[in-house]
């Protein structure tokens, strides 16, 4: 090795000791007769000592040296006279005597700290030097964190990885695919796995019994902060299993990753359905960490002459507590917010329970007092509450609602990243109706299984059906989802029948499937995480990017590699593409 230690190991124990550090310039301070000199590798940062008086000619080369230049120092360890608490290394310094310069570095394109100037293109073009940085590399560590963390449990569980190809086949359900062309087969495109589904059903026909894999997976959609066009989930199945059983396996998995790595008990996860998260949060991913749950007023509100409320299929209230004297800017304000085109909302209607006790609406030409104190009762509201009301169409209302809660949770500082709150949801509907293609569409995907209570549905009423489907949401994060799948060759047949595939588009898409189905496939099911969206949510960032090494900005490019490119004539024609 070229070095005794990393910059981030020695310590008060080590001094006196001699030692050979390796690493890179962070930054340098010349105050006369010494040159201090910030020197750091992965493991942390040490601060290097330069004597003027001692060592001239050493001390007057080191002040030539630039930043990120690449160094092999040989000292002995000091205690400091002015102690860092920040740095690990804090307490002691390295008595300079020899260096090398094993390279040198250009000036890099922004400062390579804890705090950068670099904006985030910049920062996302040199990746690597950004990658430098300890908040950046603490990502990336975390994340290895996660994945030894997962990787041990599941092991421990009799989960074996077994690596799916990566060259699949297009099909027609789920998001966009990314397809490749192949060369051998002219005209013929391989398609990149969105998930392994089909294959880890195929191991579990070939009675691998528990499979698991930390996988990338490929989605051609709109990026968003939680989404990348390549990600990576832990993805997993077993055979002979409940629904039950698959929700303790891995409940017992996210609990062990908490203990692991940010050293935190989240006890038993509890379970909601997905019609009372619809209810009462707006949305399949409920942010449990607060209250101010949705009211349905609809009942308490019509038949009073305001049309707004008349004429609307849904109207919902949340109380926000404490808000009540809110100014009128700030509800103009808010105002504006639901009216943005996101949520599309034509207003907002609002109610004061003052501290005093009095009621007071937006609204007050058509609602009395008895009527207001109603409506307080019902949303559980307190005196110095505010009640905001939406009302209008039922899927938009209840998702702008849902939206505002969301925003107001964070206004009032409800939403705080170091507290965390796990949650199943629970029976999904198995289908979901789409006015674009006018047809049903599987809500988690045509391979999970409806509840065997609801297959009479099946054929007359299939937007009742609802599934052995679950997901689990973290601060209103979905960062898992799976199901029990159908193993029964006639039953995905009718799911495929009901989704709008003839027999055989059925046989040409999946028939693979099926053919593997006639058998011996045994009752099987699972679930895959969002691995990104959960070292995020352990690093409590918003964004899954910082997590990947790296990742594609927001048109679904990467800027340091400069991809995606065009290929050149020649390429093409070797592929049959023209
Ligand atoms: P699903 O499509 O719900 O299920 O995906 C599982 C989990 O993967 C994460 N995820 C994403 N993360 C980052 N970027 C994306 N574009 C992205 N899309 C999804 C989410 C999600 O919960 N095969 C099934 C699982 C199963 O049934 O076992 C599947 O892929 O956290």
């Amino acid at each position: 090795m070229l070095r005794t230690h990393t910059c981030g190991e020695l310590s008060l124990r080590d001094v006196d000791k001699k030692v050979t550090l390796c690493g890179w310039l962070q930054r340098s301070r010349d105050l006369g007769g010494m040159t201090f000199v910030d020197l750091r590798d992965r493991y942390g940062i040490t601060q290097l000592v330069f004597n003027m008086e001692t060592l001239p000619h050493l001390c007057e080369a080191a002040r030539k040296l630039g930043r990120e230049y690449v160094l092999q120092v040989e000292g002995v360890v000091a205690e400091r006279s002015s102690k860092n608490a920040k740095l690990s290394t804090g307490d002691i310094e390295i008595l300079v005597s020899s260096f090398v310069v094993l390279n040198e570095a250009a000036l890099p394109p922004f400062t390579i700290e804890e705090n950068t100037d670099g904006g985030d293109d910049l920062r996302m073009k040199y990746r690597y030097l950004d990658i430098r940085r300890a908040p950046v590399r603490e990502a990336l560590l975390l994340r290895a964190r996660v994945a030894a963390a997962a990787r041990n449990y599941l092991t421990r569980e009799g989960f074996v990885e077994v690596e799916t190809p990566v060259l699949i086949k297009s099909t027609p359900e789920g998001a966009r695919d990314f397809v490749v062309p192949s060369r051998m087969n002219q005209g013929e495109f391989y398609a990149l796995p969105q998930s392994p589904q089909t294959f880890k059903q195929l191991l579990m026909v070939a009675g691998m019994d528990k499979y698991y894999q930390i996988v990338k997976c490929f989605r051609d959609e709109d990026l968003r902060a939680d989404r990348q066009p390549e990600f990576t989930q832990i993805d997993c199945e077993m055979s002979f299993v409940t629904q039950e059983d698959i929700l303790n396996t891995f409940e017992g998995m996210i609990r062990q990753l908490f203990q692991d790595v940010k050293g935190v008990d989240i006890g038993t996860l509890p379970r909601m359905t997905y019609a009372d998260a619809m209810e009462h949060y707006g949305n399949d991913k409920p942010d449990i960490r607060f209250g101010m749950q949705l009211k349905d007023l609809g009942p308490l509100v019509k038949g009073k002459d305001f049309k707004v409320f008349d004429d609307a299929e849904l109207v919902v209230a949340i109380s926000v507590k404490g808000a009540a004297e809110y100014t009128r800017k700030q509800l103009d304000e808010l105002t504006e917010w639901v009216k943005r085109p996101q949520l599309g909302m034509t207003g907002l209607v609002y109610a004061r329970y003052g501290s005093d006790g009095s009621m007071k609406s937006s609204v007050d030409k058509f609602y009395g007092p008895e009527e207001l104190a109603k409506w307080m009762s019902h949303c559980d509201a307190a005196p110095g509450d505010l009640v905001l009301i939406l009302a209008g169409n039922e899927g938009k209302t209840r998702k702008a609602m849902s939206e505002l809660r969301l925003e107001m949770g964070d206004r009032l500082g409800l939403r705080d990243k170091n507290t965390f709150n796990c949650l199943w949801v629970v029976d999904f509907p198995l289908l979901e109706w789409s006015e674009e293609t006018a047809r049903w569409h599987a809500m988690h995907h045509p391979f999970t299984s409806p509840k065997p209570e609801d297959f009479n549905l099946l054929e007359n009423d299939p937007g009742k059906v609802r599934a052995n489907a679950y997901d689990m949401v973290i601060n209103g994060v979905e960062v898992g989802g799976g199901s029990i799948r159908i193993h029964d060759k006639t039953v995905q047949q009718q799911m495929f029948s009901l989704l709008g595939f003839s027999a055989d588009e059925a046989q040409a898409q999946f028939g693979f499937l099926m053919n593997a189905f006639e058998f011996g496939a045994p009752p099987h099911g699972g679930i895959a995480f969002g691995f990104d969206r959960l070292c995020s949510l352990f690093g409590g960032a918003d964004s899954i990017r910082d997590y990947i090494a790296f990742p594609k900005n927001n048109s679904g490019r990467d800027v340091m590699i400069d991809s995606p490119s065009p290929i050149s004539a020649e390429q093409k024609k070797e592929l049959g593409l023209h």
